[in-house]
């Protein structure tokens, strides 16, 4: 125990004293402190090379995602997209960052710039950014087994194709799909952590128009002419509500119908009640007669 907690701090250590040269030596240093500044003291001088993936040139790299559904916070039906901020989740085995013990340790989110980590993108997002304030929104947490943990915080918009035919009545499914930008299914693997759990957050959200019926996840394979890439799906059904509709839509305008007809109430003699709702017509009218 006394063993294993000593050897976390070393390496901690290590770390920050290889970002202070860092910071002071830029580029020409870049290189060597990627080598030296990652646990796993035997394994570094085998050399860390962020360019490369782990297993390279063997067996895919197995990524399993978990995501949690912050907010939607708006459902467009003219731009046909949603927007969402999601927590983003992935975790993979590194065996170059074995190290001994049973401790893990979270890293500063700046060092994320030492690791590989997956070039997961958003399909079909339009844009999306991830949150900065006050440090950039990441989390990388080592395993002594070599499980890395990388977390995100994204706000993203995400075109949602709905069909409109039944509106106000209708129901649309979105998608939320991830996959990898650059490395198809033989280098990379995406794979949900949990199935069907693997999304929380949906069923507490509020939406105000929108009910979120139901969810699920899939696992599907996209062909592109790069290659065959996995690609994980998030889908869920939004039901409008239709007694928002109902209130927000249909209640207003009923009444400003009726107020028109007001004028017609009035019996066409009384001319100042008419001026006085603004019936210049009517009164005119009166004045022909
Ligand atoms: C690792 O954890 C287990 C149980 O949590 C504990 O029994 C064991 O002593 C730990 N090993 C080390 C090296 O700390
Ligand atoms: C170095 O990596 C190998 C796997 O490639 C692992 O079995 C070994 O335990 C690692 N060494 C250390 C000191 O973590
Ligand atoms: C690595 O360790 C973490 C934390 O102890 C554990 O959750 C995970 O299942 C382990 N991974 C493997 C492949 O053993
Ligand atoms: C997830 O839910 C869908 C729909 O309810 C179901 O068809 C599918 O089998 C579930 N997947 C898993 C892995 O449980
Ligand atoms: C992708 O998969 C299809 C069918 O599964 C196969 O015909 C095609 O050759 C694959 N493409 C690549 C680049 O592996």
């Amino acid at each position: 125990m006394n063993y294993s907690l000593h050897l976390a701090f070393v390496c901690l250590s290590l770390f920050t004293e290889r970002m202070c040269i860092q910071g002071s030596q830029f580029n020409v240093e870049v290189g060597r402190s990627d080598k030296l500044s990652l646990p796993g003291f035997e394994n570094l001088t085998a050399g860390y090379n962020k360019f490369l993936r782990p297993n390279f040139g063997g067996e895919p790299v197995q990524i399993a995602l978990t995501l949690d559904i912050a907010s939607i916070s708006s459902i467009s039906e003219s731009n046909m997209d949603y927007t969402a901020t999601i927590y983003l989740r992935q975790r993979w085995m590194d065996q170059r960052l074995v190290f001994e013990g049973n401790k893990s340790f979270t890293l500063d989110a700046r060092l994320v710039e030492f690791l590989w980590v997956p070039d997961t993108y958003i399909v079909e997002s339009k844009k999306s950014f991830l949150h900065e304030v006050t440090v950039g929104n990441r989390l990388i947490r080592l395993f002594s087994n070599g499980t890395v943990l990388y977390a995100l915080r994204i706000t993203t918009t995400v075109a949602c194709n709905m069909d409109l035919s039944k509106y106000p009545m209708d129901t649309q499914t979105c998608k939320l799909q991830l996959e990898s930008w650059g490395y198809d299914g033989n280098d990379v693997e995406f794979t949900w952590l949990r199935g069907n759990d693997s999304v929380r957050g949906l069923e507490h959200l509020r939406l105000a128009q929108y009910t979120i019926e139901r969810y699920f996840t899939l696992v599907t394979r996209s062909q592109q002419e790069t290659g065959n890439y996995t690609r994980l799906v998030l889908q869920f059904e939004l039901r409008r509500n239709v007694l928002y509709f109902i209130l927000e839509t249909y209640v207003p305008s009923t009444f400003l119908v009726v107020l028109s007809w007001v004028s017609f109430w009035i019996s066409l003699d009384s001319v100042p009640a008419r001026t006085c709702i603004g019936d210049n017509k009517g009164s005119r009218r009166s004045q022909y007669y």
